[in-house]
């Protein structure tokens, strides 16, 4: 039987992954994605999938409880997968007010309808699950050795990722204070298709290939460990069908560069594809050292055994090979590298959805 699914945010990086992966390869769910298309949601991402007959659009905040309360019961909505936040550590040291708008305070609002939904009025059953798609940054900054695992301490140190351990920590309470039958996963850096170029790799991609300046902050010896966004998608697919309620899971790459590292293999990938640069230097000349991230986070490993042993995941690509992919993407999708940049991917939703506005579902 056809299982109703509420997406949110999945107009963003993993969440529009997350869906193609859904639709082109699960054919008993039906996807709801809730999403308020900030700066970082762009319809184009999912374009060739908007009349899909398996894929229903709701454009809405969810921190509007209204709205979200009359999703479950319209929608008959029996599991939920929760992208949608702010997302960008940069954006967060500017203005932590949104951060702790959406990534809280939404988090609790979709919580609510979900407890309000299934448990009070009896509307879940046995197969609901909430599953919160969350981050490596909670656990703060690793030195040169270890791990993180899922019983290391929360100590997140900038606004996003402590308004993300701050959900992470209101799921958990909802599991054990009114039994919501939750799932979490903690991911490492993701990278591939449809990233915002605000992020490292993409943002270096985007300004490699036009010969611009390459910002590394600080000495760029931060380490980040690197996983490809379908590895990370299917993962939560894996968690979402065997994970045991009330855990979470781990998810990473086995993949730790230095940022500097990436950023030098973007350079040569790009040199050995595309033409040179009109003063014929290689493009790690355009590498420039930039003032450092406050507070920027030394380091980040996972250690994804638990859900290797116990769910049977492991990562399908090498990262030589996603990342060749990735370039590749970015190399032939030019025209959503410049949609995104000159802000024209927010007009799409006034002509795309024109004939639709006024109908409840595709308001805010
Ligand atoms: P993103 O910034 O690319 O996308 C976020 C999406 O959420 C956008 O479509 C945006 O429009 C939507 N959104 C934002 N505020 C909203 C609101 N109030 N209501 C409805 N929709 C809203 O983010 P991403 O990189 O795809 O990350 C998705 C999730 O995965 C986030 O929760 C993030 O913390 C987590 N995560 C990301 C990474 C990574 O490397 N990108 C790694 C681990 C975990
Ligand atoms: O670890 C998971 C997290 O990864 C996610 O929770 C976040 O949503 C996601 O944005 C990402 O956070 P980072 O801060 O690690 O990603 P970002 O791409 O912003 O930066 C990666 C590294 O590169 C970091 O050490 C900072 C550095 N950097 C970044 C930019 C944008 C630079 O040196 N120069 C840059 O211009």
């Amino acid at each position: 039987m056809t299982q109703h699914i509420l997406v949110t945010g999945g107009c963003g990086f993993i969440g529009a992954n997350f869906v193609r992966l859904l639709l082109s390869q699960y054919s008993d769910w039906h996807v709801v994605n809730l999403d308020k298309l900030t700066y970082a949601g762009n319809l184009e991402n999912l374009a060739d999938l908007a009349s899909h007959p398996s894929y229903t659009f709701v454009h809405g905040d969810i921190c509007n409880r209204a709205l979200v309360s009359d999703l479950f019961r319209s929608h008959n909505i029996q599991t939920v997968v929760h992208f949608a936040a702010e997302s960008h550590v940069d954006r967060s040291i500017v203005g932590p007010g949104a951060f702790v708008e959406t990534n809280i305070t939404g988090t609790f609002c979709l919580l609510e309808s979900a407890r309000k939904f299934w448990l009070e009025e009896g509307q879940g059953s046995g197969k609901n699950r909430f599953l919160h798609v969350s981050t490596d940054e909670v656990f703060g900054s690793l030195g040169p050795t270890g791990y993180f695992t899922e019983e290391t301490s929360y100590d997140p140190r900038s606004p996003y990722s402590a308004s993300k351990a701050a959900s992470d920590h209101l799921v958990r309470a909802y599991y054990h204070t009114y039994g919501l039958p939750i799932l979490l996963t903690n991911c490492s850096n993701n990278y591939g298709p449809y990233q915002f170029p605000e992020k490292l790799i993409p943002l270096m991609l985007n300004n490699a290939q036009h010969g611009r300046p390459l910002p590394i902050y600080g000495d760029g010896s931060n380490i980040r460990d690197w996983l490809y966004v379908v590895d990370h998608c299917e993962a939560i697919v894996r968690v979402l069908e065997q994970g045991a309620v009330g855990e979470s899971y781990n998810i990473g790459g086995h993949n730790e560069k230095k940022n500097l590292e990436i950023v030098e293999l973007l350079c040569d990938l790009l040199d050995e594809k595309v033409s040179a640069l009109p003063s014929g230097q290689p493009r790690r000349s355009l590498i420039t050292f930039v003032r450092d991230r406050p507070g920027h986070d030394r380091r980040y490993a996972i250690d994804a055994g638990k859900i290797e042993r116990e769910l049977g995941w492991r990562p399908r690509f090498k990262f030589e090979e996603g990342i060749r992919q990735t370039v590749e993407w970015y190399l032939t999708h030019r025209p959503w590298m410049d949609n995104v940049l000159d802000g024209s991917y927010q007009q799409y939703y006034a002509n795309m959805y024109a004939n639709l506005v006024g109908k409840p579902e595709y308001k805010i």
